[in-house]
């Protein structure tokens, strides 16, 4: 579903040039879940970011293989910013490391503002109950039907991990990228969001994870590590 070639970021830092990813190529098939692995600062997160159109690859010049994220035939390096603007918001659900939830709304609508980014303001109000009922529907199958008029301030770090999964799962995305899921958890508390991933892969759920975690990786179809700006297999 997603073939990414040559990927290459570089970021300034003052004036020094600190390349992180050197010509990162990976695909992903639909239905697939693949784990990445790699030290700290290896740019796991980066290539995350690239890979949800959240951020761009450097330009390169014509002596270097031009770079590709090809997305059901699209190349997002090349499309309009409406176009990948659609593609982060309808195709791709993001798990943040560090959850990202907004803090004065409750845990239900944390999740149905990710819709109605999605849909637009108008669409969202015509198909409103319709929304809301996912959501809740969302959350009951994550254990947290009894927190859904909670504010985030007031729930676990792993409640909060499950409503940032649920909110990036209320447009059903094609992929799922999640960046260390269970990086801030407990071992039970990240046993049971495991648990969730195994489901929804089992479900079909096409997803990238980033992880430290060996049992993370190991529940997975395929292991990438990222070293020295690059993936290598297994
Ligand atoms: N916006 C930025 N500006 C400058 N440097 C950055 C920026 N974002 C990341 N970096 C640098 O790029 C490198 C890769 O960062 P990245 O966050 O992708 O690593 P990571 O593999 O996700 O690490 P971790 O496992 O700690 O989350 C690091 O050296 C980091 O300092
Ligand atoms: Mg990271």
């Amino acid at each position: 579903m997603l073939q990414a070639t040559n990927l290459r970021k570089t970021y300034l830092l003052g004036r020094t040039k600190v390349p992180v990813l050197r010509g990162v190529d990976l695909s992903i098939q639909e239905g697939e879940s693949i784990a990445v692995l790699g030290a700290s600062g290896s740019g796991k997160s980066t290539l995350l970011h690239l890979l949800g159109g959240l951020d761009s690859v450097d330009k390169v010049g014509a002596d270097v293989a031009a770079p590709s994220i090809m997305f059901r035939g699209q190349d997002l390096t090349k499309i309009s910013t409406g176009k990948l603007d659609e593609y982060r918001r309808r195709r791709v659900g993001f798990v943040f490391q560090f959850y990202h939830l907004l803090p004065e709304l409750t845990v239900l609508q944390n999740v149905t503002l990710a819709a109605m980014t999605a849909l637009g303001a108008f669409e969202y109000f015509r198909t409103r109950s319709a929304v809301r009922a996912h959501a809740r529907e969302l959350l009951e199958r994550i254990g947290l039907s009894h927190r859904i008029t909670h504010r985030p301030a007031e729930l676990s770090g792993g409640e909060r991990q499950r409503v940032a999964i649920a909110r990036a799962l209320i447009n059903k995305p094609d992929l799922l990228l999640a960046d260390e899921p269970t990086g801030n958890l407990d071992r039970v508390t990240g046993a049971s969001i495991l648990d969730l991933f195994t489901s929804l892969h089992k479900a079909g759920q096409s997803m990238v994870i980033v992880t430290h975690d060996e049992t993370t990786a190991a529940r997975s179809d395929r292991i990438v590590h990222l070293v020295d700006g690059r993936v290598q297999a297994g």
